[in-house]
C-alpha cells in the first residue's frame, strides 16, 4: 500500500503542547508525513508539566518537520480566528484542523463550580464552534478541509463528569451536522474517542488507581494518531462518523434506534404496557458507565478554578 502522506497540507492541531499528550502525537506523526503545522496550546494549569507548544515544534523541526507554535485560546472567538491567522501568515492555508483542546474537572454534578462549567464548555465545546468557523471559509474556498473533533466515551454518561460529558456530547452532534453542510463543499468532518495516558489523567487520577496504572501501561498516545490522520487524509473515506480509538483498537460509534412501537391512539397505559417493545433491540455493548467505583478511578480532589 502507497504511503499516506500530507505534503503540501497545513494542519492545526490545537491544545498540542503537552508531553505525553495526544495532540503532540497528532502534530509529530501530521510533519513526519510532510504536512506544515500549527501546534496551539495555551498552557493550562489543569495539565500539569512543563511542556509548551514551541517545545512541540522543536521537536518536530528537530526532525526535519516544518511547524509553527501558536498560543491563542481556542476558548473565545477572537483566539480562534487568531489561531487560523497563523495557520494562513505561516503557510498560506489551512486544510486539516484537529479540534483537540480540552479540559476537565472530575467531580459531583452539584459540587462543580459555575465557573469551571462554563470554563469546560468554553474550552471543550465552543473551542470546537470558534476555530472550525473561523477555518471553514478558507476550506469552502479551497473546495476541501478534513476536520477531526476530538470527542469522549464520557458522552455515554460517565459519573462525576456531567459538564465534560456534555461538552463532548456537544461536539459529537456539532460534527455530524458541520458533516452533513461540509459534504457539498469538500470538507470532511469527522470526531474521535481516544483513550491514552497523558498529561490530563496524570492531572485528574491518583497514580494508585486502576486507570492510571493501566493507561499508563497499555494506553500510549502514539496508537491514537494513525487513524486521527487517517481521517484528516484526503483519502478518508467517510464523514459525519465517529471512532473510540484507544490501545490500538479502531471501533465505530454510532446512534442507534430501536424498532419501537407505533401507536395512533397511544395514551400514556398504553406505553406502560408496551415498553418492553419500545426498548427491544437496543444494543448490549453500549459501554455506559453510571457507577463511579465500577470504572475503577480515583479522582484526585477538585479543586475550583
Ligand atoms: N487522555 C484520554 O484518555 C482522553 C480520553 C477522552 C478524551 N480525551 C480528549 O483528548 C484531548 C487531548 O487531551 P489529552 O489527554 O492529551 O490531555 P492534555 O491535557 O495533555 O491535552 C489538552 C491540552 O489542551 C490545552 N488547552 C486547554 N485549554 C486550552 C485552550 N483554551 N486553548 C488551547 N489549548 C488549550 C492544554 O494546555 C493541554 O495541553 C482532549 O480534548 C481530551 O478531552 C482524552
Amino acid at each position: 500500500m502507497k504511503e499516506l502522506r500530507f505534503d503540501g497540507r497545513t494542519a492545526i492541531v490545537t491544545g498540542a503542547g503537552g508531553n505525553p499528550s495526544l495532540g503532540r502525537v497528532y502534530a509529530m506523526l501530521l510533519a513526519a508525513r510532510g504536512a506544515n503545522v500549527v501546534v496551539n496550546d495555551i498552557g493550562s494549569k489543569h495539565a500539569p508539566g512543563a511542556a509548551t507548544a514551541q517545545g512541540v515544534v522543536d521537536e518536530i523541526v528537530a526532525l526535519g518537520g516544518k511547524a509553527v507554535a501558536d498560543t491563542h485560546s481556542v476558548a473565545t472567538e477572537a483566539g480562534a480566528n487568531a489561531i487560523i491567522q497563523t495557520a494562513l501568515d505561516a503557510f498560506g492555508g489551512v486544510d486539516i484542523l484537529v479540534n483537540n483542546a480540552g479540559i476537565i474537572f472530575n467531580t459531583a454534578f452539584d459540587e462543580i463550580s459555575s465557573t469551571d462549567i462554563q470554563r469546560t464548555m468554553d474550552v471543550n465545546l465552543m473551542g470546537p464552534i470558534w476555530t472550525s468557523r473561523a477555518a471553514w471559509p478558507h476550506m469552502k474556498k479551497a473546495g476541501y478541509g478534513r476536520i477531526v473533533n476530538i470527542v469522549s466515551g464520557s458522552m455515554y454518561g460517565f459519573a462525576l463528569q456531567a459538564a465534560y460529558a456534555a461538552s463532548k456530547g456537544g461536539v459529537y452532534s456539532l460534527t455530524r451536522a458541520m458533516a452533513t453542510e461540509g459534504k457539498r463543499l469538500g470538507i470532511k468532518v469527522n470526531s474521535v474517542a481516544p483513550g491514552a495516558f497523558t498529561r490530563m489523567v496524570i492531572g485528574s487520577q491518583e497514580e494508585d488507581c486502576r486507570t492510571y496504572q493501566g493507561t499508563k501501561a497499555h494506553m500510549p498516545a502514539e496508537v491514537v494518531s494513525p487513524a486521527v490522520a487517517f481521517l484528516a487524509h484526503e483519502d478518508c473515506p467517510v464523514n459525519g462518523e465517529c471512532f473510540d480509538v484507544m490501545a490500538g483498537h479502531v471501533r465505530r460509534i454510532y446512534m442507534a434506534q430501536t424498532p419501537g412501537i407505533s401507536v395512533p391512539d397511544i395514551t400514556i397505559e398504553k406505553v406502560a404496557a408496551r415498553w418492553d417493545e419500545v426498548m427491544a433491540g437496543t444494543s448490549p455493548d453500549i459501554f455506559l458507565v453510571t457507577d463511579f467505583d465500577g470504572f475503577q478511578r480515583h479522582d484526585k480532589p477538585y479543586k475550583p478554578s
